[in-house]
């Protein structure tokens, strides 16, 4: 596994290799759900891409961005074992007045584009960079950032970048809790009381297959079963899965999303609801919370 950290050394790489070339884009501080992206990407593809960059557009001015994990010797361990042919880590990426940005409109406003303002330019103009960088056959995202995959899947379609991009399930912790690099932030309490948001979702799939179609209804109870645990509710939402609207009655596939802060750190997770099915489904099988 080659390690490169310039543009340059990136493109020389890119090209020596033949065949279908996937591409893992992540933030570090990897964990098994990336490891499930980068092994899936070594099944499906000749050679496997993944870059790792902490990414300074996608974060509020009162984000995270400095106290982001970073593991770099840790990651690149994981890379290595789970199949990847070449580790992309720069230190930098923009020009100092860097001044061209992608906005996906609809699919990024609401949800987590609503409350981080600027979030999904920061991600859509990032990865369309690594897009150009790459020239993956296929990319990998996950479905934990629903939103993220929808925006991005979007943006690949409507600027007719020459790749498939392909969404893979959630991977979760024994106890449901879907993995995230902001979990090692979590104090023993923290991570005890994280675990309402995978037994929210769990009980949303329960009265869905019992029926239950009323989007205010469910809506009420994933806001009391969180708040009783949380320190804030930012949202928890069904929506239309195909375009994020808002529904009052399910009646075709729906995204139950839930994003929270437990103590100063802002958790993410979702399920697909499907009617036909009546089952927790998403279309790349997403597992049932435990
Ligand atoms: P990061 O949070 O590091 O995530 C990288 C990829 O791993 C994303 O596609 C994310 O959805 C996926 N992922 C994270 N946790 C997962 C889990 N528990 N199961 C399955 N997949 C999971 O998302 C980003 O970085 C950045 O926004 C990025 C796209 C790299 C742009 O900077």
């Amino acid at each position: 596994m080659k390690v490169v950290s310039d543009k340059v050394s990136l493109r020389k790489a890119r090209a020596s290799f033949k065949g279908t070339v996937g591409f893992v884009p992540t933030m570090g501080a990897l964990h098994a759900g990336h490891a499930s992206l980068v092994e899936r990407s070594a099944r499906d593809n000749d050679r496997t891409v993944v870059s790792i960059f902490v990414n300074p557009t996608q974060f509020g001015p009162k984000e995270d961005f400095s106290k982001y994990p970073r593991t770099l010797e840790a990651d690149l361990a994981l890379c290595r074992k789970a199949g990847a042919d070449l580790v992309y880590t720069p230190a930098t990426l923009y020009d100092k007045d860097h001044q061209t940005w992608i906005d996906v409109e609809n699919v990024a406003a609401p949800l987590c584009g609503e409350r981080r303002p600027g979030h999904f330019r920061g991600v859509a103009t990032v990865v369309a960079k690594f897009f150009n960088l790459v020239q993956p056959t296929r990319v990998y995202f996950g479905q934990k950032d629903a939103q993220q995959a929808m925006l991005l899947t979007t943006m690949a379609r409507e600027l007719d970048f020459p790749l498939e991009v392909i969404t893979c399930p959630t991977v979760r912790e024994a106890d449901g809790l879907a993995m995230s690099s902001r979990n090692r932030y979590l104090s023993p309490d923290e991570r005890k009381r994280a675990l309402v948001i995978s037994r929210t979702l769990h009980a949303v799939q329960t009265l869905f297959d019992k029926g239950e179609r009323d989007v205010d209804k469910l809506e009420s109870v994933m806001e009391s079963a969180l708040g009783a645990e949380v320190d804030r509710v930012d949202y928890a939402e069904i929506r239309r899965w195909r375009d994020l609207g808002e529904i009052k009655m399910i009646e075709e596939p729906v995204l139950a999303t839930i994003a929270v802060f437990v103590g100063n750190t802002r958790l993410i997770d979702n399920i697909v609801l499907t009617p036909k099915r009546g089952k927790l489904a998403s279309r790349q099988g997403a597992k049932r919370p435990a």
